[in-house]
């Protein structure tokens, strides 16, 4: 499968000198120790840049310099994560007419085959250890191995290996693609196994909205189309599980590694999530345990908003359509999310044990209460407010 590692942005265009350069900086240096009047000049670089004219430029200037605006309320979260720049990837896909799940799939495959080609380059280097290295790259093979078997579109007689190969041959998209790995990914701390962190943290925000995009479009097949319910909860099943292919790679960062950089991602806590929040409403319907959470944060508003949760879950809608291949389909999908959750619980009691978490919460305690998603709420219209329910959402 190494062959469908091809699809290296490096190969494209270049990004203008004046982006390559301010890329180039913003990948070497630590963020959390940029001074002060630097920070503020690239809030002002990125001002400039929105109020510039719409050249290639502008546009690339806007992206890297976005995390650093003091005009936006920008929650800490996407500050840290860079989230933006996927957001902008996808929505160039969708004013191509591309298929937003095969667009997050090659996206995917990007960011990972970066890191394996960094992980690769800095092995035994930094704190970890060669082996440890060695074993990390076997783990993110296993995600571009998974990746490969992912069901794609009705119109597509290919596996999705063979789309990594084509793609290659697309400049726009390779040139999007180098733009993301060019734009993201900066390191607050100068710790090499922060790159492991944040880009696991950037494929499961894809994972969560291509999840979510699946689901909506499970959820609408019930009833009406058997063929597209089974792709489509192919597809929902097939991100589900890459979740936890994604965790297992994580742990190779030892909490040790984790300590060594924790501190300088400051607040920035993953319970901001905005696509995290609407995969969970759209999967199982609203968690009334939660309010108080996004009670905190003004961005999550939406998942509380009575037109969200008027809408029928792929769960109620699979387990109350009175056909069992309907509703044995949608809970094999979803038994790798129930999964998803108690591993994630497990890296809160192993990585911060009696700590509280960087989102205010009590930590690992907070997790565990939403391991089991049984009895909650949701509507029973299916139809669609496209814009917040399917595409990918970010702050
Ligand atoms: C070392 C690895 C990790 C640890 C120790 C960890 C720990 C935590 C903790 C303690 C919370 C509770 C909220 C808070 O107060 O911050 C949390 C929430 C959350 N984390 Fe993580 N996390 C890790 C990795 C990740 C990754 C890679 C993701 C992927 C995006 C992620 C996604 C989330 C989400 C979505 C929530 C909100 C969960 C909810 O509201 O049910 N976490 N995490």
């Amino acid at each position: 499968m190494n062959a469908v590692r091809s699809l290296a942005p490096a190969r494209s265009r270049e990004l203008p000198a004046s982006c390559a350069e301010l890329a180039d900086l913003l990948h070497r240096t630590p963020l959390a120790e940029l001074p002060e009047e630097e920070a503020l000049r690239l809030s002002e670089r990125h001002d400039a840049a929105v109020a510039g004219p719409d050249t290639d430029e502008n546009e690339i200037l806007r992206l890297l310099t976005r995390t650093f605006s003091r005009r936006l309320d920008i929650p800490e979260y996407y500050r840290y994560t860079g989230l933006h720049v996927t957001g902008w990837y996808l929505a160039r896909r969708e004013e191509r007419r591309e298929d937003p799940y095969e667009a997050g799939l090659l996206l995917l495959h990007a960011l990972v085959t970066d890191l394996i080609a960094l992980e690769e380059r800095e092995a035994g280097l930094h704190e970890t250890t060669v082996e440890e290295g060695a074993e990390r790259v076997r783990r993110l093979e296993a995600v571009l191995d998974h990746l490969g078997g992912s069901p794609l579109g009705p119109d597509r007689t290919m596996a999705s290996a063979e789309l990594v190969r084509l793609a290659d041959h697309d400049d726009v998209l390779v040139r999007d693609l180098l733009v993301v790995n060019r734009c993201s990914g900066f390191r607050r701390s100068d710790k090499h196994d922060e790159h492991m962190f944040m880009r696991s943290v950037q494929a499961c925000e894809i994972l969560f909205f291509l999840v979510r995009w699946a689901a909506r479009r499970a959820t609408e097949a019930i009833g009406r189309d058997r063929a597209a319910y089974a792709l489509r909860i192919g597809q929902f099943a097939s991100a589900a599980e890459l979740l936890n292919v994604v965790f297992h790679a994580l742990r190779t960062l030892t909490p040790e590694l984790f300590m060594g950089f924790r501190e300088a991602t400051g607040s920035a806590s993953a319970v901001q999530s905005l696509n995290y929040h609407l995969m969970e409403l759209v999967v199982y319907g609203y968690d009334e345990r939660k309010t108080e959470t996004y009670g905190r944060f003004a961005h999550l508003a939406p998942v509380g908003s009575p037109l969200l949760r008027g809408f029928a879950s792929l769960r109620d809608a699979a387990t109350g359509a009175g056909d069992a291949d309907v509703r044995e389909a949608f809970e094999a999908g979803e038994a790798p999310l129930h999964v998803w959750r108690g591993r994630h619980y497990g890296f809160g009691r192993r990585y911060l044990p009696e700590m509280t978490g960087s989102g205010g919460t009590e930590g690992a305690g907070y997790l565990k209460r939403f391991v089991g998603k049984a009895g909650l709420a949701s509507g029973d219209r299916i139809d669609d407010a496209e814009q917040l329910l399917t595409r990918f959402a970010f702050c």
